[in-house]
């Protein structure tokens, strides 16, 4: 976890509010997957937080892309080819030409998720006579991927697509997952590969699985006005392991030794992220006492998080060891409220703070997935943060600067 001192550092070199990733702890989480489960693939889900991809490319085996802007930012930063897996219920034309007409050899997996999709797939790897290697995506009950009968259907018609190389199967099921439903996905998941390669004389299927391994947000779960205090970031990482000997038990169970990559985003990304917003205003308002930041609601997502009933990890760092401008002196309960102009921009509720300063910030912790893709950056035209990242090795760089959304909510045509 950044120290007081290193978030301080970064909030006067980058203003507030600002995302702060540790890349320390990033690579000890990844360390943590790779020693637990030595024998899986590690891909990333781009979606949790693209802003990690210099240092994840390095470390990991693939990156999982569901839209045409997440393959741009990884054209961008030359990840190759071979090691993306382009997923998505919609592609398009347009956006699967551009991946076939990139120069050089390779070409990303791509999942197929309807039988539209292989038709048009199809087409473009014939007309350009390139082999595309293809993962058949599995749906979990929703729009996404295909059910048995169709993966089936198109497995008994491969032969009609030699372009396609069907590799095996994609299955992503949810985030936030309990334990017992991971158990059963892999044994069934086993299951049917086995039967798949049985009745259609495969050979063996690769299974690339997002587990939507949990992470731990908050203190707990039915929050009390009496737990003001939020748990320790240390206390929260206590059920990774659990979780990680869970899954590898469920492999073992399964007997699966089949080539396994595992899609992960959240469980990666949210431990190395902080969010540090500035304290601008304190008052008392018929009795209750508010805490006014300089973020807000759009900048931060906490699963299960609804208007701040919920306390995760935050940590009160003083500006000028000492100062306080807030009254009552002693322990109180705050409301904390960010900037924007709506009632629901409430971070949290009966946070106790010991004499809170104007220029105090505030900083939350485990963050570093989704918040940082999932904000709802245009509402009020408010600037969007800066991302900064922070290694022993490399101290601190700047991975975006603040940026201005007011243009983009601009009209363009002359009034
Ligand atoms: C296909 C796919 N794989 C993996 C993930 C990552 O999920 P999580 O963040 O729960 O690990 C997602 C998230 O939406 C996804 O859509």
């Amino acid at each position: 976890m950044l120290t007081d001192k290193l978030c301080q550092v970064a909030a006067e070199a980058y203003g507030t509010p600002v995302y702060l990733f540790d890349l320390d702890r990033l690579q000890q989480q990844v360390e943590l997957i790779r020693q637990q489960l030595p024998q899986a693939r590690l891909c990333f889900a781009v979606k949790a937080n693209p802003f990690l991809l210099p240092v994840l490319s390095r470390w990991l085996d693939r990156f999982e892309l569901c839209s045409p802007g997440e393959w741009s930012i990884t054209q961008q930063l030359k990840l190759p080819q071979d090691k993306l897996v382009i997923s998505g219920v919609y592609k398009s034309e347009a956006d699967l030409t551009a991946i076939f007409d990139q120069p050089g050899d390779c070409l990303p997996e791509i999942s197929l998720e309807s039988g539209e999709q292989l038709a048009l797939l199809n087409q473009l790897a014939r007309r350009r006579q390139r082999k595309v290697s293809v993962l058949l995506r599995l749906s979990s009950g929703n729009q996404f991927g295909l059910d048995e009968a169709d993966l089936r259907d198109i497995l008994a018609r491969r032969q009609a697509c030699p372009y396609l190389r069907i590799t095996g199967l994609q299955f992503y099921s949810g985030t936030q997952k309990h334990s017992r439903k991971i158990i059963a996905e892999v044994a069934r998941l086993e299951q049917l590969c086995r039967s798949l390669e049985h009745d259609y004389d495969l050979p063996p299927l690769a299974l690339e699985y997002g587990p939507g391994l949990a992470v731990r947000y908050f203190s707990d779960s039915s929050r009390s006005a009496d737990t003001a205090e939020p748990a320790a970031p240390d206390d929260l990482d206590k059920s990774d392991l659990v979780q990680l000997q869970v899954l590898r038990e469920a492999l073992t169970q399964a007997g699966c030794r089949r080539q396994l990559t595992l899609e992960m985003g959240r469980f990666l990304a949210a431990a190395c992220g902080s969010y540090l917003t500035q304290i601008v205003d304190l008052k008392t308002t018929r009795a209750d006492h508010y805490c006014i930041v300089d973020g807000g609601i759009h900048h931060l997502a906490y699963y299960g998080q609804m208007l701040g009933m919920k306390l995760p990890p935050v940590r009160l760092i003083k500006a000028v060891p000492g100062a306080a401008d807030a009254r009552p002196p002693a322990p109180a309960d705050w409301t904390v409220c960010g900037a924007l102009c709506t009632v629901n921009d409430v971070l949290l509720r009966c946070l106790r703070l010991t004499r809170p300063a104007r220029g105090d910030w505030l900083c939350f912790d485990r963050c570093g997935a989704y918040s940082v893709t999932e904000g709802l950056s245009l509402f009020l035209s408010r600037n969007l943060p800066a991302v900064a990242s922070y290694s022993t090795a490399n101290g601190w760089q700047c991975l975006r600067p603040a940026t201005a959304i007011w243009p983009l909510n601009q009209p363009q045509a002359p009034v």
